[in-house]
Formats: C-alpha cells, sequence, structure tokens
C-alpha cells in the first residue's frame, strides 16, 4: 500500500511542477514569439484552464497519498524526518499560492478575454506567470529537500 501511495506522490508531483515546467519554459516563450495578443491569449487561457483541471487531481492526489503515508505508515507527524515537514510546509505555501492564481488573476483573464480587453487580459497572464514562476521554483527546492533530506536527516 505504501508503493501505491508512493506511486500517486510522484505521479502528482509531475504532473504539477513538469507541467508548470512546460507552461513557462516552452510553451510561453513560443506564444510570446510567434501570436499576437488576440490569439495567445485565449490560447493560454484556454490551456491553463486545462491544466489547472489537472493541477486540482494532483494536488487532491498529493496531499492524500503524503498525508495517508505520514499517518498510515509513519504513525504520525512527530514521527517523520524535517525533510517532511519541509515538503508539507513548502507545499501549503504553493497550495496557497496555486489557489490565489485559481480564484484571482485566471477569473479576471477569462473575463477580460470575453470583454475583448487584452491589455486587461495581458497584465492578468502577467500575475499569473510571476505567481507560476514562484510556484515552479519552490517545487523544485521541494523535491530537491525531499529527496537529499532522505539521505542526510
Ligand atoms: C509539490 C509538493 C511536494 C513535492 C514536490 C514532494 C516530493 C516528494 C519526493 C521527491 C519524495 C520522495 C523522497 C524519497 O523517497 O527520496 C516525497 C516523499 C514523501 N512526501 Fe512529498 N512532496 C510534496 C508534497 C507533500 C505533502 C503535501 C505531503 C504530506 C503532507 C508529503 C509527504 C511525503 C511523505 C510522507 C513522503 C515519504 C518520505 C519518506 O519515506 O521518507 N509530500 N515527496
Amino acid at each position: 500500500m505504501m508503493a501505491l501511495a508512493m506511486t500517486l506522490h510522484f505521479l502528482s508531483v509531475i504532473i504539477w511542477v513538469g507541467g508548470m515546467f512546460f507552461a513557462h519554459m516552452a510553451l510561453r516563450p513560443a506564444a510570446n514569439e510567434l501570436l499576437e495578443p488576440p490569439q495567445r491569449l485565449p490560447l493560454m487561457a484556454a490551456i491553463l484552464g486545462r491544466f489547472f483541471s489537472g493541477v486540482w487531481v494532483a494536488i487532491g492526489l498529493l496531499w492524500s497519498s503524503g498525508l495517508w503515508v505520514i499517518f498510515g505508515f509513519y504513525g504520525g507527524m512527530g514521527k517523520v524526518a524535517i525533510s517532511v515537514h519541509l515538503m508539507s510546509g513548502i507545499a501549503l505555501v504553493m497550495t496557497v499560492l496555486f489557489m490565489f492564481i485559481f480564484f484571482v488573476p485566471f477569473p479576471k483573464l477569462k473575463q477580460a478575454i470575453v470583454s475583448k480587453n487584452f491589455p486587461e487580459a495581458g497584465s492578468s497572464l502577467a500575475v499569473i506567470r510571476q505567481v507560476i514562476v514562484v510556484n515552479l521554483s519552490l517545487g523544485v527546492i521541494t523535491t530537491v529537500v525531499a529527496t537529499v533530506g532522505k539521505y542526510f536527516w
């Protein structure tokens, strides 16, 4: 059962952190280079909407598998390594930042696209991009802390 929990944990990390890497490092620069705002912004909103649905599932699986391992196999928060405390703490910040994106700038982006206000849509997308950069960095740090921490702490 622990193998199942950890498999779900890793799949969730791959979807969330890998998706942010792809969106920020590959999709965004290519779209900026090739498309004008009236084409680029609706495309980005459509892509992000689909990606965010996957992120909700990944976050649900990440927390449930992580808490399952902590309480089901290790005997509670008091028994786990510092790296697991750090992992869950940083993951909490990442989760709050994702919710901020989803409930604040993302609806503004969609609304601005419906009313064809592309400067406004561009500003909302810029906020989303900045928060995704922070979350991508935190995701990489968490992965390093979790993996390296297992061997050193
Ligand atoms: C984006 C957020 C997260 C990332 C990137 C992440 C990453 C990882 C990685 C890479 C490992 C494997 C460590 C290893 O075996 O070498 C791991 C294990 C683990 N994670 Fe996470 N994790 C995240 C969120 C969480 C959350 C929210 C919880 C629980 C509240 C959690 C609990 C655990 C536990 C209990 C283990 C097993 C540790 C062990 O067996 O030593 N993780 N995680």
